[in-house]
Protein backbone atom coordinates (compact mmCIF):
# COMPACT_ATOMS: atom_id res chain seq x y z
CA UNK A 1 0.00 0.00 0.00
CA UNK A 2 1.40 3.15 -0.70
CA UNK A 3 0.56 6.02 1.14
CA UNK A 4 -0.89 9.64 -0.94
CA UNK A 5 1.40 12.39 -1.05
CA UNK A 6 1.39 14.94 1.12
CA UNK A 7 0.49 18.27 -0.11
CA UNK A 8 2.63 21.31 1.88
CA UNK A 9 0.01 23.66 0.54
CA UNK A 10 -2.75 22.18 2.71
CA UNK A 11 -0.97 22.02 5.55
CA UNK A 12 -1.05 24.71 8.69
CA UNK A 13 1.73 26.77 9.30
CA UNK A 14 3.74 24.74 12.15
CA UNK A 15 3.16 21.63 9.99
CA UNK A 16 4.45 23.39 6.99
CA UNK A 17 7.63 24.10 8.97
CA UNK A 18 8.48 20.11 9.72
CA UNK A 19 7.50 18.50 6.64
CA UNK A 20 7.67 21.34 3.60
CA UNK A 21 9.99 21.41 1.27
CA UNK A 22 11.18 17.67 2.20
CA UNK A 23 12.96 15.88 -0.49
CA UNK A 24 13.66 12.32 0.90
CA UNK A 25 16.97 10.33 -0.47
CA UNK A 26 16.55 6.13 -1.64
CA UNK A 27 17.72 5.39 1.90
CA UNK A 28 14.41 7.29 3.63
CA UNK A 29 15.81 9.29 6.74
CA UNK A 30 13.83 11.03 8.77
CA UNK A 31 15.90 13.99 9.46
CA UNK A 32 16.79 16.15 5.80
CA UNK A 33 19.78 15.02 4.37
CA UNK A 34 23.04 17.26 4.45
CA UNK A 35 23.93 17.07 0.64
CA UNK A 36 27.59 18.78 1.66
CA UNK A 37 28.59 18.23 -2.19
CA UNK A 38 30.18 20.98 -4.64
CA UNK A 39 28.88 19.25 -8.20
CA UNK A 40 26.57 16.26 -9.39
CA UNK A 41 27.54 13.89 -12.01
CA UNK A 42 25.35 13.12 -15.15
CA UNK A 43 25.04 9.39 -16.10
CA UNK A 44 26.31 9.89 -19.82
CA UNK A 45 27.65 13.26 -21.69
CA UNK A 46 23.77 13.41 -23.52
CA UNK A 47 22.54 13.83 -19.59
CA UNK A 48 24.40 16.78 -18.72
CA UNK A 49 23.88 18.53 -22.16
CA UNK A 50 20.11 18.02 -21.23
CA UNK A 51 20.57 19.04 -17.48
CA UNK A 52 23.10 22.41 -18.75
CA UNK A 53 19.96 22.68 -21.79
CA UNK A 54 17.66 23.31 -18.61
CA UNK A 55 16.01 20.19 -20.22
CA UNK A 56 16.44 18.05 -17.39
CA UNK A 57 15.47 19.63 -14.08
CA UNK A 58 18.59 18.28 -11.49
CA UNK A 59 21.19 19.88 -9.95
CA UNK A 60 24.54 21.29 -11.84
CA UNK A 61 26.59 23.10 -9.39
CA UNK A 62 26.14 24.01 -5.78
CA UNK A 63 26.80 27.73 -6.55
CA UNK A 64 23.52 27.80 -7.71
CA UNK A 65 21.20 24.57 -6.75
CA UNK A 66 21.85 22.23 -4.05
CA UNK A 67 19.11 19.85 -2.57
CA UNK A 68 19.89 20.47 1.08
CA UNK A 69 19.88 24.23 0.13
CA UNK A 70 16.61 23.65 -2.16
CA UNK A 71 15.16 21.84 0.83
CA UNK A 72 15.40 25.64 2.60
CA UNK A 73 14.46 27.80 -0.03
CA UNK A 74 11.31 25.36 -0.59
CA UNK A 75 10.19 25.30 3.33
CA UNK A 76 10.48 29.21 3.47
CA UNK A 77 8.57 29.73 -0.18
CA UNK A 78 5.77 27.73 1.87
CA UNK A 79 6.04 30.04 4.86
CA UNK A 80 5.90 32.84 3.13
CA UNK A 81 3.64 32.44 0.69
CA UNK A 82 6.12 32.94 -2.34
CA UNK A 83 6.47 30.82 -5.95
CA UNK A 84 10.65 31.07 -5.67
CA UNK A 85 13.13 31.69 -3.43
CA UNK A 86 16.94 31.74 -3.39
CA UNK A 87 18.96 31.62 -0.48
CA UNK A 88 22.40 33.57 0.06
CA UNK A 89 25.25 33.33 2.48
CA UNK A 90 24.03 35.81 4.44
CA UNK A 91 21.16 38.53 4.89
CA UNK A 92 23.50 41.06 3.47
CA UNK A 93 24.23 39.05 0.32
CA UNK A 94 20.11 38.84 0.06
CA UNK A 95 20.23 42.67 0.17
CA UNK A 96 22.39 43.32 -2.17
CA UNK A 97 21.18 40.67 -5.09
CA UNK A 98 17.46 41.95 -4.26
CA UNK A 99 18.32 45.61 -5.01
CA UNK A 100 21.81 45.47 -7.65
CA UNK A 101 19.40 42.65 -9.58
CA UNK A 102 16.47 45.22 -10.20
CA UNK A 103 18.96 48.11 -11.21
CA UNK A 104 21.24 49.44 -13.53
CA UNK A 105 23.10 53.17 -14.29
CA UNK A 106 20.53 55.85 -14.60
CA UNK A 107 17.89 54.31 -12.35
CA UNK A 108 16.50 55.50 -9.04
CA UNK A 109 15.98 54.26 -5.41
CA UNK A 110 13.52 55.42 -3.12
CA UNK A 111 14.13 53.70 0.86
CA UNK A 112 13.24 54.77 4.26
CA UNK A 113 15.63 56.50 6.19
CA UNK A 114 15.96 54.23 9.32
CA UNK A 115 17.82 51.47 7.40
CA UNK A 116 20.14 49.36 9.01
CA UNK A 117 23.51 49.92 8.56
CA UNK A 118 24.93 47.75 5.72
CA UNK A 119 21.62 48.48 3.94
CA UNK A 120 21.91 52.27 3.97
CA UNK A 121 25.69 51.61 2.69
CA UNK A 122 24.47 49.72 -0.19
CA UNK A 123 22.11 52.30 -1.27
CA UNK A 124 23.69 55.67 -0.47
CA UNK A 125 27.44 54.52 -1.16
CA UNK A 126 27.57 51.34 -3.52
CA UNK A 127 24.59 51.66 -5.84
CA UNK A 128 25.70 55.47 -6.49
CA UNK A 129 29.25 54.37 -7.70
CA UNK A 130 27.31 52.42 -10.32
CA UNK A 131 25.13 55.60 -11.40
CA UNK A 132 22.35 54.69 -9.42
CA UNK A 133 20.49 57.24 -7.29
CA UNK A 134 18.74 57.75 -4.32
CA UNK A 135 16.79 59.08 -2.12
CA UNK A 136 15.95 58.61 1.44
CA UNK A 137 12.01 59.45 2.83
CA UNK A 138 10.86 59.33 6.35
CA UNK A 139 9.35 56.17 5.94
CA UNK A 140 6.38 56.48 8.32
CA UNK A 141 5.11 59.61 5.58
CA UNK A 142 3.68 58.43 2.68
CA UNK A 143 3.21 61.72 0.85
CA UNK A 144 7.02 61.84 1.36
CA UNK A 145 7.21 58.48 -0.65
CA UNK A 146 5.00 59.62 -2.99
CA UNK A 147 7.07 62.89 -3.32
CA UNK A 148 10.81 61.07 -3.95
CA UNK A 149 9.46 59.53 -7.09
CA UNK A 150 11.00 59.92 -10.52
CA UNK A 151 10.22 58.73 -13.63
CA UNK A 152 13.87 56.88 -13.33
CA UNK A 153 12.59 54.99 -9.93
CA UNK A 154 12.57 51.24 -10.05
CA UNK A 155 12.82 50.42 -6.25
CA UNK A 156 11.71 51.25 -3.03
CA UNK A 157 12.93 49.48 -0.55
CA UNK A 158 12.35 49.15 3.74
CA UNK A 159 12.28 47.31 6.65
CA UNK A 160 9.59 47.25 9.08
CA UNK A 161 9.82 47.20 12.33
CA UNK A 162 12.77 49.17 11.81
CA UNK A 163 16.25 48.71 13.63
CA UNK A 164 16.62 50.31 16.43
CA UNK A 165 13.60 52.25 17.19
CA UNK A 166 10.74 49.84 15.96
CA UNK A 167 8.80 51.87 13.92
CA UNK A 168 6.57 50.70 11.68
CA UNK A 169 5.67 51.27 8.03
CA UNK A 170 2.13 50.69 5.70
CA UNK A 171 3.76 47.90 3.80
CA UNK A 172 0.33 47.87 1.66
CA UNK A 173 0.29 51.78 1.16
CA UNK A 174 4.04 51.73 0.17
CA UNK A 175 3.42 48.52 -1.89
CA UNK A 176 0.41 50.98 -3.55
CA UNK A 177 2.01 53.82 -4.40
CA UNK A 178 5.80 51.74 -5.71
CA UNK A 179 3.28 50.04 -8.46
CA UNK A 180 1.12 53.32 -9.47
CA UNK A 181 5.02 54.26 -10.59
CA UNK A 182 6.03 51.38 -12.31
CA UNK A 183 8.53 50.50 -9.09
CA UNK A 184 8.94 47.59 -7.13
CA UNK A 185 8.54 47.37 -3.29
CA UNK A 186 11.51 45.04 -1.84
CA UNK A 187 10.79 44.41 1.87
CA UNK A 188 13.47 43.57 4.47
CA UNK A 189 11.07 42.06 6.84
CA UNK A 190 13.92 40.48 9.74
CA UNK A 191 12.77 42.23 12.42
CA UNK A 192 9.15 41.33 12.13
CA UNK A 193 10.19 37.48 11.29
CA UNK A 194 8.13 35.15 8.33
CA UNK A 195 5.46 34.14 11.41
CA UNK A 196 4.52 37.56 12.25
CA UNK A 197 4.46 39.53 8.92
CA UNK A 198 4.07 38.41 5.35
CA UNK A 199 5.27 41.30 3.06
CA UNK A 200 4.32 39.54 -0.29
CA UNK A 201 0.20 39.21 1.04
CA UNK A 202 0.52 42.91 1.62
CA UNK A 203 1.72 43.78 -1.98
CA UNK A 204 5.37 43.47 -1.85
CA UNK A 205 7.31 42.48 -4.35
CA UNK A 206 10.12 40.37 -2.68
CA UNK A 207 11.15 40.20 1.08
CA UNK A 208 14.47 39.49 2.54
CA UNK A 209 15.88 38.03 5.19
CA UNK A 210 18.81 37.76 7.06
CA UNK A 211 18.37 34.22 8.26
CA UNK A 212 21.05 35.07 10.94
CA UNK A 213 18.44 36.31 12.90
CA UNK A 214 15.39 34.66 14.13
CA UNK A 215 15.79 31.94 11.33
CA UNK A 216 18.62 30.14 12.50
CA UNK A 217 17.24 31.15 15.82
CA UNK A 218 20.45 29.75 17.52
CA UNK A 219 23.44 31.67 16.96
CA UNK A 220 25.31 29.54 14.92
CA UNK A 221 25.52 30.55 11.52
CA UNK A 222 25.16 33.38 8.86
CA UNK A 223 22.69 33.42 5.97
CA UNK A 224 19.74 34.56 4.18
CA UNK A 225 17.34 34.32 1.52
CA UNK A 226 14.93 35.87 -1.39
CA UNK A 227 11.58 35.82 -1.42
CA UNK A 228 9.49 37.15 -4.72
CA UNK A 229 7.08 35.39 -7.60
CA UNK A 230 9.21 33.22 -10.30
CA UNK A 231 8.54 35.99 -12.85
CA UNK A 232 10.66 38.19 -10.35
CA UNK A 233 13.42 36.04 -9.29
CA UNK A 234 13.68 34.78 -12.98
CA UNK A 235 14.64 38.43 -14.01
CA UNK A 236 16.08 40.08 -11.46
CA UNK A 237 17.79 37.49 -8.87
CA UNK A 238 18.61 34.30 -10.50
CA UNK A 239 21.40 35.02 -12.83
CA UNK A 240 22.86 37.31 -10.71
CA UNK A 241 22.98 34.87 -7.97
CA UNK A 242 24.30 31.94 -10.10
CA UNK A 243 26.92 34.17 -11.91
CA UNK A 244 28.46 36.26 -8.67
CA UNK A 245 28.23 33.51 -6.02
CA UNK A 246 27.07 34.72 -2.89
CA UNK A 247 25.80 30.71 -2.62
CA UNK A 248 24.89 29.62 0.96
CA UNK A 249 26.45 26.63 2.10
CA UNK A 250 25.09 23.12 2.18
CA UNK A 251 26.12 22.83 5.78
CA UNK A 252 24.62 26.36 6.56
CA UNK A 253 21.46 24.95 4.90
CA UNK A 254 20.83 22.10 6.77
CA UNK A 255 20.61 23.97 10.32
CA UNK A 256 18.33 27.09 8.83
CA UNK A 257 16.08 23.93 8.08
CA UNK A 258 16.04 22.35 11.42
CA UNK A 259 16.06 25.72 12.92
CA UNK A 260 12.61 26.45 10.75
CA UNK A 261 10.99 23.28 12.60
CA UNK A 262 11.09 25.36 15.84
CA UNK A 263 10.67 28.53 14.52
CA UNK A 264 6.51 28.75 15.55
CA UNK A 265 7.33 27.97 18.70
CA UNK A 266 10.57 30.10 19.63
CA UNK A 267 8.80 33.29 18.21
CA UNK A 268 5.52 32.26 20.18
CA UNK A 269 7.07 32.12 23.38
CA UNK A 270 9.90 35.05 22.68
CA UNK A 271 7.11 37.06 21.89
CA UNK A 272 5.34 36.17 25.08
CA UNK A 273 8.10 37.33 26.94
CA UNK A 274 8.58 40.27 24.82
CA UNK A 275 5.16 41.61 25.39
CA UNK A 276 5.70 40.60 29.68
CA UNK A 277 8.90 42.94 29.64
CA UNK A 278 7.45 45.88 27.99
CA UNK A 279 4.73 46.05 30.48
CA UNK A 280 7.18 45.93 33.34
CA UNK A 281 9.61 48.61 32.01
CA UNK A 282 6.71 51.19 31.29
CA UNK A 283 6.15 50.94 34.99
CA UNK A 284 9.55 51.34 36.00
CA UNK A 285 10.54 54.99 37.54
CA UNK A 286 13.75 55.37 35.31
CA UNK A 287 12.27 53.69 32.29
CA UNK A 288 11.59 56.78 30.21
CA UNK A 289 10.28 55.76 26.82
CA UNK A 290 9.43 51.64 25.68
CA UNK A 291 9.16 51.49 22.30
CA UNK A 292 7.01 47.82 21.50
CA UNK A 293 5.14 47.26 18.51
CA UNK A 294 2.54 45.07 20.59
CA UNK A 295 2.07 48.26 22.89
CA UNK A 296 -1.10 50.30 22.30
CA UNK A 297 0.89 53.23 22.86
CA UNK A 298 2.85 52.40 19.60
CA UNK A 299 2.75 55.52 17.57
CA UNK A 300 1.87 52.89 14.46
CA UNK A 301 -0.40 50.88 16.81
CA UNK A 302 -2.86 50.76 14.40
CA UNK A 303 -1.01 49.77 11.17
CA UNK A 304 1.15 46.82 13.73
CA UNK A 305 -2.76 45.51 13.98
CA UNK A 306 -3.39 45.35 10.29
CA UNK A 307 -0.46 44.07 9.21
CA UNK A 308 1.26 41.87 11.96
CA UNK A 309 0.40 39.07 13.66
CA UNK A 310 1.70 40.25 17.24
CA UNK A 311 4.65 42.70 18.31
CA UNK A 312 7.60 41.14 17.54
CA UNK A 313 10.37 39.88 19.99
CA UNK A 314 12.73 43.20 20.43
CA UNK A 315 12.24 46.16 22.81
CA UNK A 316 13.72 49.50 22.82
CA UNK A 317 13.57 51.34 25.83
CA UNK A 318 15.60 54.19 26.98
CA UNK A 319 17.06 54.56 30.49
CA UNK A 320 17.48 57.25 32.78
CA UNK A 321 20.88 58.65 32.74
CA UNK A 322 21.98 59.42 28.90
CA UNK A 323 25.07 57.26 27.88
CA UNK A 324 26.63 57.14 31.40
CA UNK A 325 23.30 55.28 32.97
CA UNK A 326 22.80 53.02 29.73
CA UNK A 327 26.47 51.54 29.93
CA UNK A 328 25.75 51.19 33.66
CA UNK A 329 22.49 49.45 33.01
CA UNK A 330 24.38 47.04 30.10
CA UNK A 331 27.57 46.29 32.39
CA UNK A 332 24.75 45.23 35.37
CA UNK A 333 23.43 42.77 33.61
CA UNK A 334 23.93 38.89 34.43
CA UNK A 335 22.00 36.91 32.09
CA UNK A 336 21.78 39.23 29.33
CA UNK A 337 24.42 39.29 27.03
CA UNK A 338 25.88 42.62 25.38
CA UNK A 339 25.88 41.80 21.81
CA UNK A 340 24.99 43.54 18.22
CA UNK A 341 22.99 40.20 17.15
CA UNK A 342 19.15 39.66 17.65
CA UNK A 343 16.52 37.01 17.48
CA UNK A 344 19.11 34.61 19.63
CA UNK A 345 17.32 32.26 22.05
CA UNK A 346 20.20 33.88 24.44
CA UNK A 347 18.64 37.54 25.18
CA UNK A 348 21.26 40.26 23.83
CA UNK A 349 21.57 44.06 24.72
CA UNK A 350 22.35 46.70 22.56
CA UNK A 351 23.15 50.41 22.84
CA UNK A 352 22.41 51.66 19.07
CA UNK A 353 23.94 54.39 19.46
CA UNK A 354 27.85 53.20 20.15
CA UNK A 355 27.43 50.11 18.36
CA UNK A 356 25.43 49.83 15.64
CA UNK A 357 24.54 53.02 14.78
CA UNK A 358 27.68 54.57 15.81
CA UNK A 359 28.80 55.98 12.18
CA UNK A 360 25.57 57.85 11.80
CA UNK A 361 26.46 61.66 12.54
CA UNK A 362 25.04 62.33 16.06
CA UNK A 363 22.32 64.72 14.56
CA UNK A 364 21.22 62.27 12.21
CA UNK A 365 21.15 59.50 15.22
CA UNK A 366 18.77 62.34 16.78
CA UNK A 367 16.34 62.35 13.57
CA UNK A 368 16.25 58.58 13.90
CA UNK A 369 15.26 58.37 18.05
CA UNK A 370 18.79 57.35 18.66
CA UNK A 371 19.34 58.61 21.61
CA UNK A 372 22.13 58.21 24.09
CA UNK A 373 20.19 56.10 26.78
CA UNK A 374 18.10 53.80 24.00
CA UNK A 375 18.55 50.36 24.38
CA UNK A 376 17.62 47.77 22.27
CA UNK A 377 16.54 44.11 23.89
CA UNK A 378 15.98 41.32 21.97
CA UNK A 379 14.17 38.85 24.11
CA UNK A 380 15.56 34.83 23.66
CA UNK A 381 13.96 31.93 25.46
CA UNK A 382 15.01 32.12 29.19
CA UNK A 383 12.25 31.70 31.83
CA UNK A 384 10.71 35.84 31.57
CA UNK A 385 11.08 35.71 35.17
CA UNK A 386 14.74 35.69 35.26
CA UNK A 387 15.13 38.27 32.36
CA UNK A 388 12.65 40.91 34.63
CA UNK A 389 14.75 40.00 37.56
CA UNK A 390 17.79 41.07 35.53
CA UNK A 391 16.57 43.77 34.16
CA UNK A 392 15.62 45.17 37.47
CA UNK A 393 18.67 44.29 39.32
CA UNK A 394 20.50 46.16 36.81
CA UNK A 395 18.19 49.17 36.41
CA UNK A 396 18.63 49.35 40.31
CA UNK A 397 22.34 49.65 39.41
CA UNK A 398 21.77 52.62 37.36
CA UNK A 399 19.93 54.29 40.46
CA UNK A 400 23.10 53.16 42.65
CA UNK A 401 25.71 55.06 40.69
CA UNK A 402 23.72 57.89 40.89
CA UNK A 403 22.67 57.95 37.36
CA UNK A 404 18.97 57.62 37.52
CA UNK A 405 16.53 60.08 38.59
CA UNK A 406 15.12 59.63 42.30
C1 LIG B 1 17.46 44.60 9.39
C2 LIG B 1 18.67 43.84 8.97
N1 LIG B 1 18.85 43.56 7.66
C3 LIG B 1 19.94 42.89 7.23
C4 LIG B 1 20.90 42.46 8.11
C5 LIG B 1 22.12 41.76 7.58
O1 LIG B 1 22.14 40.41 7.88
P1 LIG B 1 23.49 39.54 7.94
O2 LIG B 1 24.21 39.95 9.18
O3 LIG B 1 22.99 38.13 7.97
O4 LIG B 1 24.27 39.84 6.71
C6 LIG B 1 20.76 42.71 9.47
C7 LIG B 1 21.81 42.27 10.42
O5 LIG B 1 21.90 42.69 11.54
C8 LIG B 1 19.61 43.42 9.92
O6 LIG B 1 19.42 43.70 11.21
Amino acid sequence: MTKPPLDPKKMREATKLVHGGTLRSQFAETSEALFLTQGFVYETAEAAEARFKGEDPGFIYSRFSNPTVSMFEERMCLLEGAEAARATASGMAAVTAALMGQVRAGDHVVAARALFGSCLYVVEDLLPRFGVTSTLVDGTDLAQWRAAIRPETKVLFLESPTNPTLEVYDIAAIAEIAHEKGATLVVDNVFASPILQKPLKLGADCVVYSATKHIDGQGRCLGGIILASKDFIDKHIHNFLRQTGPALSPFNAWIMLKSLETLHLRITQQMESAAKIAVLLALHPNVRRVIYPGRPDHPQAEIVRRQMAGGGTLVAFEVDGGKAGAFAFANALSIISISNNLGDAKSLITHPATTTHQRLAPEVQATLGITPGLMRLSVGLEDADDLIEDLMQALDAVKRQGLAAE
